[in-house]
């Protein structure tokens, strides 16, 4: 039928609303729908939409629709469908002749403002869940409801979905394969299938039959629309066609589905045998949609409209065929609360009735008692990673431990999660960035090479292997075993070749038998010898291998599968649990701990390890962090690491005596200060050097009175916030102290003085400030600020600024102290200290957080005539300033900075980062500005008339935050991202930050 021929003018519609349903009102026509959907606009109403049947057609089919909504309607309190809105005739259905003299159906619903699914980003797991929750509520709705046209031929109803077969001759190579390997496996569990609990569902919550609402920071599902293709089937197949739209385009779709299922299965609890066949129907309605794609495109080839989803469907098909079915049949069991493994609870009956004794498993060994091992992720006795990964170390540490403990069996690891595995093959990009397989499912028991193994039950072997690979297996044995209820095996990982060569597959083993050695570091996987046990209660779909550490964020599948082998042993040292929870650590610091210390982020992360430039939480999950200036050359930095242990187990005390340290630390900072700054006092923190550096200017000219700038911070003792606005301006402020005197922020972005050539005017607001000085009868002492003012917001100093200052603060006999605190040692990679950026030469400076790299150090430089009149004659005594341990910390972290010219990299990489980060902003134009040094950079959120973001600078650090990435926000708006990592960032870290800004930044709520 020619398109004239189905048009109706908004006109019309407007005419039959009113005619036909005694509504007055503003019709639109709906794109893509061929004209033949309006939404009538009526004011205080929601509006309705009406919908024009093409000509001839099928009433019945109508009036199912229609008798449908009405159902849902008087069953559901819950506004999750369209209601029907009766003509002024009573019926449901009216229907008009239109030009050409065709009949034509008329409907009108009401219509649910809101926004379509698909344009919803992101489509977070709550958001997943509350589609789960409407789903169900409408199976719920439905239940009971019946007409004959439900029981039609469609092509769309999962359970029918094997007319797809013909047409497998439309694909090829793997696409061939998968869609018959899931065509084949739907066919084998046909007869389970057919007995699953049916209705009339929806069946098609396709993304753009979602109603989410407006809200953009929790946004819920509000209804589905668009009930054309109801059909009576197994209810399931709803749960899995919901599924199948809605985790595409995710990166792990299996993890992305549990939401929807939790949330469905709350309001309409689903049957275990039901979740058998998720796995498979969500496959199915994949391989209906890529056939229908298939065929469209030779049938009408032009209409890009009908392939719309074909490559989003054929990535997830490709993504489901590589998941274990079982594993996600375990995965949805445990998501709607079933235990993960349907063999768990017999598992733990008959494993309460075992008596085993560790012994039995190594005869040779004759040992009951376990000491405890603890290799988690905060672990001391792991200590540095770097040491844990040299094998002659770790070999040492478990002798001396054996040693310690002659009649102890050395063991532990079950469910410890671990950061011991720093092979990529470990790691997988998820839906939340990298993701690391942590958590350990077997227990370790540390004992020598060719310790012999012993058989605890009666087994066939099913895997005899030699899985190669550093920090894999080695020689690996899995035995079958048999109960009278349930099946399950036993792994044996770390062998030696020689057990491999005899055992073979098929092979019967009797209990005590024995079942191998222990392999050497060679032939184990380049570990130190020890046995690594585990069972399961499932191979999945393993043949060669089974994982003996898993992705934490699926520990409850893996552990159901996996059972602790402790519970043969029922060692209770072994079942010891130490490990405190996040809100325990939360409630102790409540209460015990002052309330002015802050937690950064809205969920608090507990960070029990560090390592370059990763913080690492005690799941193992590893964060990138953008913020820590402190770790400047890495977190726990080998060398630097080593050079405080050495120092500390031979000496520590104070600087009264004679010590060489001292004297390097200082030769090695010597080397990067100007000659004119050549006298240090060594001390603990940027606040005491800052102190130090007052209390030297106000001896020095006998004057109180200091001239700081608009937010700036400078420490946290009595002087330090006396001369920092950002804290007494701030929040529990008390406002400018007497002898201070704020100039204006130099904020050529957004200050009051903008663009380029302020540095002239600002620098007059200092000379404004000595003037009020001045005017007071009194002289200047000093003059502070940082190169580059962090807390203020990253903001770069104008040109020209610091120079014309510092004339006037000198003219007017005053020092200027450069704060370093932040911005020094190298990460501004054009120079090494910030003030040589503008090209002046202070006459103090304060050193602080990246000169100990985590550790309590920090300096004071200034010149000799500056010393010289500080030493009035009182001692400065500083207990643990300058001591042997800080010092030998502070130059093994100079020399890190000169050995691997980080200086350079931060500038090569800062530059990048900046480069392209000023692309970003091409992109998103809430990106205001994008400024700073080397690796000291920030990002400034604002409006359209330059007014600070502040939401959503701290919605997208959090979101950073969910995708592994660390970002902190400042500035006294709370709208400048700050970026400031150890120095040993990279460029790919660089790229991998860029990624989820993008991702982030193109978030509805960022728009
Ligand atoms: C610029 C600046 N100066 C001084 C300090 C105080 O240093 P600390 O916290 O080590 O006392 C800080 C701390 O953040 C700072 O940012």
């Amino acid at each position: 039928m020619m398109y004239s021929a189905l048009k109706i003018s908004t006109q019309k519609a407007e005419e039959l609303a009113l005619e036909h349903f005694n509504l007055k009102g503003k019709a639109t026509a709906l794109i893509g729908e061929i004209d033949l959907n309006f939404k009538i606009e009526i004011n205080n109403t929601e509006g309705y939409i009406l919908k024009i049947s093409r000509p001839n057609e099928d009433c019945d089919y109508l009036d199912f629709q229609q008798q449908l909504l009405q159902y849902v309607s008087e069953n559901d309190c819950h506004t999750v469908a369209p209601k029907v809105v009766m003509a002024s005739n009573g019926k449901a259905i009216i229907s008009f002749l239109d030009e050409s003299g065709h009949i034509r159906q008329v409907r009108l619903l009401t219509w649910i403002s809101g926004r379509i699914w698909s344009s919803v980003n992101p489509q977070l797991p709550e958001l997943r869940y509350s589609l789960g929750e409407q789903c169900g509520k409408l199976t719920q709705a439905l239940a009971g409801f019946d007409h004959e046209k439900a029981h039609r031929k469609f092509v769309w109803d999962i359970a029918q979905s094997d007319w797809t077969k013909e047409y497998l001759h439309l694909f090829e190579k793997e696409e061939k394969q998968i869609i018959h390997y899931f065509q084949n496996a739907f066919e084998q569990h046909q007869s389970s299938y057919e007995k699953l609990r049916k209705s009339v569902v929806h069946n098609d919550a396709n993304d753009n039959n979602i109603i989410v609402s407006e809200d953009l920071l929790q946004p819920r599902v509000k209804a589905t629309i668009d009930y054309g293709d109801a059909i009576y089937t197994q209810i399931i197949n709803d749960v899995a066609i919901t599924c199948a739209y809605a985790i595409m385009n995710h990166n792990d779709p299996l993890e992305a589905a549990l939401p929807i299922l939790k949330g469905y299965h709350k309001v309409f609890p689903l049957q275990e045998a039901e979740l058998e066949h998720l796995y498979g129907a969500i496959a199915m309605r994949l391989a209906i949609s890529v056939t229908k794609s298939a065929i469209n495109k030779i049938e009408e080839p032009n209409n890009a409209y009908l392939q719309i989803s074909e490559k989003p469907a054929w990535l997830l098909l490709k993504k489901w065929r590589e998941i274990s079915p079982d594993f996600a049949y375990f995965s949805f069991r445990g998501a709607c609360g079933f235990t993960a493994h349907p063999n768990e609870e017999k598992f733990k009956n008959w494993a309460t009735k075992q008596t085993f004794e560790v012994s039995n498993l190594f005869p040779s060994i004759q040992k009951n008692n376990i000491e405890k091992l603890d290799l988690s992720v905060g672990s001391t006795w792991v200590g540095h990673i770097k040491d844990m990964n040299n094998l002659d170390f770790f070999q040492f540490k478990i002798d001396q431990l054996q040693a310690q403990q002659p009649d102890k069996l050395i063991a532990g690891g079950y469910l410890e999660a671990r950061s011991l595995y720093t092979s990529n093959a470990y790691d997988k990009i998820g839906n939340y960035g990298r993701e690391s397989r942590t958590v350990h499912l077997g227990i370790d028991f540390w004992l020598p090479a060719k310790t012999p193994v012993h058989a605890l039950f009666d087994g066939e072997v099913v895997v005899s292997v030699i899985d190669e690979g550093n920090k894999a297996y080695g020689g690996l044995i899995i035995l079958k075993h048999h109960t009278a209820t349930f099946d399950f095996y036993t792994l044996y990982g770390h062998l030696s070749e020689k057990s491999i060569a005899e055992k073979q597959v098929g092979q019967v083993l009797k209990k005590a038998d024995c079942v191998g050695f222990l392999g050497n570091d060679k032939e184990n996987g380049n570990w130190a010898p020890h046995l690594h046990f585990q069972m399961m209660l499932s191979l999945l779909d393993y043949k060669n291998d089974f994982p003996g550490v898993a992705y934490f964020n699926q520990i409850e599948v893996w552990k159901s599968v996996c059972p602790d082998p402790n519970s043969l042993f029922k060692s209770h040292i072994l079942a010891e649990n130490q490990q405190i929870t996040n809100q325990e650590i939360i409630d102790y610091r409540k209460q015990y701990l002052g309330k002015g210390m802050s937690l950064q982020y809205k969920v608090p992360i507990n960070i029990v390890r560090g390592s370059e430039q990763y913080l690492i939480d005690q799941f193992g999950r590893k964060y990138l962090d953008t913020v820590n200036n402190v770790a400047h050359v890495g977190h726990e930095n080998y060398d630097v690491v080593k050079a405080g242990q050495a120092q500390m187990a031979v000496l520590n005390t104070n600087s009264r005596y004679l010590h060489e340290n001292i004297n390097l630390l200082a030769k090695e900072l010597l080397e990067t200060l100007p000659p004119e700054l050549s006298v240090l006092h060594f001390v603990n923190s940027g606040s005491e050097a800052n102190e130090l550096a007052i209390r030297m200017a106000t001896t020095f000219t006998g004057e109180k009175d200091v001239i700081a700038s608009e937010v700036g911070y400078h420490g946290n003792t009595n002087m330090c916030v006396a001369i920092s606005s950002y804290k007494f301006d701030g929040k529990g402020g008390s406002g400018v102290p007497e002898h201070t005197h704020i100039f204006a922020l130099p904020d050529a972005f957004r200050g009051k003085y903008r663009g380029e050539n302020t540095g002239e005017l600002y620098a007059r607001e200092v000379q404004e400030q000595i003037d009020v000085v001045h005017s007071n009868n009194k002289g200047v002492a000093a003059f502070i600020i940082e190169p580059i003012i962090s807390c203020g917001g990253q903001i770069e100093l104008p040109e020209g600024f610091l120079a014309k200052a510092y004339k006037a603060i000198r003219a007017a006999g005053g020092l200027c102290i450069s704060d370093e605190v932040q911005v020094g040692c190298g990460r501004m990679g054009k120079t090494f200290w910030g003030f040589q950026l503008h090209n002046v030469i202070p006459d103090i400076i304060s050193i602080g957080k990246p000169l100990g790299n985590g550790h309590p150090l920090a300096a004071v430089a200034c010149t000799p005539e500056v010393a010289e009149k500080f030493a009035n004659g009182m001692e400065f005594f500083n207990t643990f300033g300058g001591n042997p341990v800080s010092c030998a910390i502070g130059t093994a972290v100079l020399k890190t900075i000169k050995n691997e010219k980080l200086q350079e990299h931060a500038l090569e990489v800062g530059n990048y980062l900046k480069d392209e980060l000023s692309e970003l902003a091409k992109d998103f134009s809430i990106i205001g500005d994008v400024r700073g040094q080397g690796l000291f950079l920030g990002i400034e959120l604002v409006d359209a008339n330059m007014g600070p973001l502040a939401a959503k600078t701290d919605y997208l650090a959090n979101r950073m935050k969910d995708f592994g990435i660390l970002m902190s926000t400042d500035g006294s708006d709370h709208n400048v991202l700050k970026i400031k990592p150890p120095m040993v960032f990279t460029k790919e870290n660089a790229d991998e930050l860029l990624f989820y800004l993008r991702k982030v930044f193109g978030e509805d709520f960022m728009s």
